[in-house]
């Protein structure tokens, strides 16, 4: 990569506003190739209001956004999903009444650069299915491809969904609080698809367990009040007072 390599994202001076209420002021920051990005902030801060702006279900009053260098302010979702920009939710965008596979195929078929003709529809519809397949055995859940995601632990309903997301093939992966609700196991397992799947991936990820995100993130950006207040490695993040103060007294020496 050469010193001049275009982050695979550019979050410049973003601010939205709902109503009267300023909800993101002036945000700027960059992810780089693949970088693992974390974004904590107390709730409330405008975490999923950045990803919702990234992702184009938000359009942001000031602000722009690149992908790859490209400008995307405007662009509509589904078309930054099919350029490789993929999220998860807070909550669970699996369809509970189709099986795991279908899931996971139909994630496949809506990713990054799918398109075929009638021809090709059966080949495409096997691709997916092998696809889906080769996701679950990494993930040892291959055994689950025939359940019925309503039938699932709720821990491994997490992880599909992060599988949902890695079908999609993205090029950058924004993941909003996939380790909530998980046990301890859990969130460490489930981190641990992320990173051997997700290899080389650009991402961010929001978490509110600090050790989570100063264990995985390259670097780590704190949001309060919808102003970024720090933005660094995750020793610095550790010891900035800012960023302390903002989760009011939940010092990270517990979380070191
Ligand atoms: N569509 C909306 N209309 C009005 N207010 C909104 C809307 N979406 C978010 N907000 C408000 O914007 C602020 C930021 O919300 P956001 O969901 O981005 O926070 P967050 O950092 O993701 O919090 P959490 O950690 O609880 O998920 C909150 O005050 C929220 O109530
Ligand atoms: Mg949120």
């Amino acid at each position: 990569m050469s010193m001049h390599a275009v982050p695979a994202l550019a979050i410049e001076g973003i601010a939205k506003s709902f109503g009267g209420l300023r909800v993101l002021s002036d945000v700027s920051v960059t992810l780089g190739q693949g970088e693992c990005l974390g974004l904590i902030g107390p709730n409330g801060a405008g975490k999923t209001t950045l990803f919702n702006i990234v992702t184009g279900f938000l359009t942001p009053d000031y602000g722009r956004i690149a992908f790859d260098g490209r400008d995307i302010t405007m662009a509509k979702p589904d078309v930054r999903v099919r350029a490789g920009l993929v999220r998860t939710f807070q909550k669970s965008m699996a369809f509970p009444e189709l099986s795991v596979r279908e899931n996971l195929a139909l994630a496949a078929r809506s990713g990054a650069g799918e398109s075929y003709g009638w021809l090709g529809a059966r080949k495409a519809v096997e691709a997916a299915d092998a696809a889906a397949d080769a996701l679950l055995t990494r993930a040892g859940l291959r055994e689950r491809a025939e359940l019925l995601v309503a039938g699932l632990s709720y821990g491994e309903q997490r992880i599909v969904d992060v599988l949902i997301s890695l079908a999609m093939r993205p090029r950058v992966l924004l993941l909003d609080e996939p380790t909530a609700g998980l046990s301890r196991g859990e969130g460490e397992h489930l981190i641990e698809v992320v990173r051997t799947l997700g290899e080389g991936l650009s991402s961010i990820l929001i978490a509110h367990d600090l050790d989570i995100v100063f264990g995985l993130c390259d670097r780590v950006a704190v949001l309060d009040l919808g102003r970024l207040i720090a933005c660094d490695t995750p020793d610095a993040i550790k010891a900035n007072e800012g960023a302390q103060a903002a989760y009011l007294g939940a010092t990270f020496g517990e979380a070191a």
